[in-house]
């Protein structure tokens, strides 16, 4: 073990007893490049944060010139910062209504923890409700609205109140009453299995909420920002949420996230007490800096359609024996193969080749693909050969490998199947 990554182990608290543990020396475009000279094709843009590549030049030049004129200078949402308002303008511009206001914060699960509090401020409701296999986050409230046990249970009690409904099913969307605050969603669900929501259930989702007045929220942190082939996922379905939380690929590599509502709703934080809802951090000036230049770069480059190309290769490529099914959206897909053991041989091979790809937090037979949208079209159809190819060799080995791989990931080695 090398000295950093002994130093690594004894000093920064772990999540898992088996990290990658890959010593990073730089990160450029669609490549990671390690301390020992090794390059990986990130084929899950650091889980779908990288859209446009690492340090791509605008959002490299825009954090330059935001750190050269100030950093922090008070709670958000005090003063008057130039990139923050004209990043929330430049959002908000490509959003229908009521999405007209933007709370900016600095993470995927703190734009839900707001998300669920101005929900309940506006109606003065308290109950919530989320779906099984869904993921928002390991804050309190944003576990509480997660819908898999193995990550609530140490944790108990959480939030009260919270009721699971399953995905996709429309019986179940009556169990959504009066007195529900409300409801939170995402449109294709990811660490859960990139699960596509059918048309019609959210469709029904949608009126049913509006039925009963309950607030529907749409976690758009995994599936925003030209992912799957729209810059949001909810425009494939023409279904608008009542607010939609954001982060991840918003701000090009720096930490920010963002929900965003009406403004009617958002008076709910403003009084009774005012200042009911505020956040030293959120919205850091270097970050939606880099959110400015990273969403300028997506709205002028032709992204979406970019998504759409990926799947389309990646469509063409997997298939065949070991795979059960390529699910998802534009360039948020998931592969399913036929059982643990394969999918832990292909993802180790597909390591030692170079291709660097991912879990998701809740199945350990489905491997993760979301490539840089700026992966170059050659690389990317190398990179999914060699996956098949993985894949191939994979499926007619015969003999168990009996030595451990470095890559002993904690993803892997979990039995997850817990629904
Ligand atoms: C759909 C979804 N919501 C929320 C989160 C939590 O975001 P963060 O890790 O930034 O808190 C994630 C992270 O994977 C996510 O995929």
């Amino acid at each position: 073990m090398s000295y950093s990554l002994e130093q690594f182990k004894h000093f920064v608290a772990q999540t898992s007893d088996a990290p990658i543990g890959l010593e990073i020396e730089k990160a450029e475009g669609a490549f990671i490049h390690t301390k020992q000279g090794q390059s990986y094709v990130d084929f899950i843009s650091g889980i779908a944060v990288s859209s446009l590549g690492h340090r791509h030049p605008a959002v490299v030049s825009a954090i330059k010139e935001q750190v050269d004129k100030h950093l922090h200078v008070m709670v958000y949402g005090e003063f008057v910062q130039d990139v923050q308002w004209n990043f929330a303008k430049e959002l908000v511009e490509l959003l229908p209504e009521p999405l007209e206001q933007v709370y900016l914060v600095n993470s995927g699960t703190e734009a839900n923890e707001g998300a669920l509090k101005l929900a309940k401020k506006s109606t003065d409701r308290t109950k919530l409700m989320a779906f099984h296999n869904s993921y928002h986050g390991d804050t309190h409230g944003s576990l509480s609205v997660t819908g898999r046990n193995v990550y609530r249970d140490p944790y108990l009690p959480l939030l009260p109140e919270v009721s699971f409904l399953h995905f996709n099913r429309i019986e179940d969307l009556s169990k959504i009453d009066t007195e529900t605050a409300a409801v939170i969603v995402e449109p294709i669900q990811g660490e859960g299995g990139v699960i596509v929501a059918h048309l019609n259930w959210l469709k029904a989702l949608r009126k049913r909420c509006t039925d009963v007045g309950a607030v529907l929220i749409f976690d758009e942190i995994q599936s925003g920002f030209a992912r799957t082939g729209r810059f949001f996922a909810f425009e494939h379905y023409q279904v608008v949420p009542d607010i939609l939380c954001l982060a991840k690929a918003m701000s090009g590599g720096m930490p920010m996230g963002a929900f965003v509502s009406s403004r009617e709703r958002f008076k709910s934080f403003m009084y009774d007490p005012p200042l009911n809802h505020v956040t030293t951090f959120g919205g850091h000036p270097v970050s939606a800096a880099a959110a400015l230049a990273n969403l300028r770069v997506l709205k002028q480059g032709n992204y979406t359609a970019r998504a759409k190309e990926i799947e389309k290769y990646a469509r063409a490529i997997l298939s065949g024996p070991g795979i059960v099914e390529l699910r998802g959206m534009g360039a948020m897909l998931g592969l399913e193969l036929r059982d643990r053991s394969l999918t832990q041989k292909v993802v180790e091979s597909c390591f030692d080749k170079g291709i660097l790809l991912g879990w998701t937090l809740h199945s350990n037979t489905l491997i993760r693909l979301a490539p840089p949208l700026t992966i170059p079209i050659n690389l990317l159809v190398q990179t999914l050969e060699s996956i098949k190819e993985a894949i191939e060799v994979a499926v007619n080995e015969t003999v168990e490998k009996t030595v451990e791989h470095p890559l002993k990931s904690a993803y892997l080695k979990n039995d997850y199947n817990d629904v």
